[in-house]
């Protein structure tokens, strides 16, 4: 498609809310609006929004007033595209996005999302819709880009966390266990670990060993340091753990019948289940092996909430023009990636279902461990 043909576009957040949201929304609306003179719509409440064709015409006063402010003015969900809930009943709803794109004469979309998001915008570029996404995730786990809207403010808030729970570790001399948010990946643990100066970071990636942890918790007792900051990532797991995980997504992916997958399915959902509490269990264990008073602090959806950090703002003003200017060159089925000062388009499909975990020779893992931080293993 050429630029010339692009008269009206649609936009939607999907997903868990992230600051910077509304920033690259803005960065999109303004930058589509004041500098190429199309139309924008706005989707509510994610991929819903567009099945249940609930949107808002986006002008410049929709756009004024929300580049600080958190959330998404759009709101979000995360309905996906070929299994959304409607009205108490799971339905496919892919044809119907796809006639609602077409009924506003679209000629592009714009998801703004993490790895589900860009899965369902695959979804929907195979049928013919031109998409471009934009990477936004507080986890910061979707590939092939340097980093994700919200990551930043996340980053800063779980720091300061950690900060904070020094002076009353200090004071009592506990240990204090700070859970992280991150689902599989632990960018967001090992970053505020180590700008926070946790004594301890437990990541997914590096499955521990609780004895090892108290051993490092009791050598620093005895060096008279009687407190200690675990910064543990929700989804950390212990060594036994992380070996009952792989083996029920081996059978998963091995599974070929109905029942196998049912049977595999409902293993890993047992073992998520048991995994739930796994934060006040290292805080059990840790105080049964060092003989010190533990504590948890678990952050949650502070991580996600309130003013983005300028960093956040800058890369979402930057993804978000850089965006149109792609769109209007003709993209489609791209991410628009964050590379150094500038930005990647790439492929939808090579982002798409994949995850960026903590590689294992990633240098914030040696920075750590060359401070002294015990990462469990
Ligand atoms: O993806 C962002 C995130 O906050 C993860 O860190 C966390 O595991 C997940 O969302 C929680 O999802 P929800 O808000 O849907 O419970």
């Amino acid at each position: 498609m050429s630029a010339k043909q692009i008269k009206r576009i649609g936009i939607l957040t999907a997903g868990g809310d992230s600051p910077g949201l509304n920033a690259a929304i803005r960065a999109v609306g303004k930058a589509a609006i004041g500098e190429r003179g199309w139309e924008i719509i706005g989707f509510r409440d994610g991929y819903l929004g567009l099945a249940q064709d609930s949107f808002i015409a986006l002008g410049k006063e929709h756009l004024s007033g929300i580049l600080t402010v958190g959330g998404t003015v759009l709101g979000t969900s995360r309905d996906k595209v070929h299994r959304m809930m409607i009205d108490g009943v799971e339905r496919d709803m892919t044809k119907a996005i796809v006639r609602n794109y077409r009924r506003h004469r679209l000629d592009a979309l714009v998801c703004i999302g993490g790895g589900g998001t860009q899965k369902n915008a695959m979804r929907l570029a195979e049928l013919g819709v031109r998409i471009v996404t934009l990477p936004k995730t507080i986890d910061n786990d979707v590939p092939l880009t340097d980093a994700t809207i919200g990551f930043d403010t996340a980053l800063g808030i779980a720091t300061e966390a950690v900060d904070r729970l020094h002076s009353t570790a200090h004071s009592h001399h506990r240990i204090i266990i700070a859970e992280i948010m991150g689902h599989k990946a632990g960018w967001l643990t090992l970053g505020a670990g180590i700008s926070g100066g946790a004594d301890v970071i437990l990541i997914p990636e590096i499955p521990y060993d609780i004895e090892k942890i108290a051993a490092a918790i009791r050598r620093r007792s005895k060096l008279d340091t009687k407190f200690s900051i675990v910064a543990v990532a929700e989804g950390a797991k212990s060594q036994e753990d992380a070996a009952a995980f792989e083996a029920a997504e081996r059978r998963r992916a091995k599974a070929r019948t109905v029942e196998d997958k049912g049977f595999a399915r409902l293993r890993l959902s047992e073992l998520e289940t048991e995994h739930a509490g796994n934060t006040l269990r290292v805080a059990k264990q840790l105080e049964g092996l060092t003989g010190l008073e533990a504590r948890v602090t678990i952050l949650g959806y502070v991580q996600r909430g309130g003013t983005p950090s300028f960093g956040d703002r800058l890369l979402a003003t930057r993804l978000g023009t850089a965006c149109v200017d792609l769109l209007a060159k003709g993209a489609e089925s791209i991410m628009v990636a964050a590379r150094g000062h500038g930005v990647q388009p790439v492929p939808i499909e090579s982002v798409a279902g994949r995850l960026k975990l903590v590689p294992m020779d990633h240098p914030w893992i040696a920075s750590a461990r060359s401070v002294g931080t015990c990462m469990g293993d």
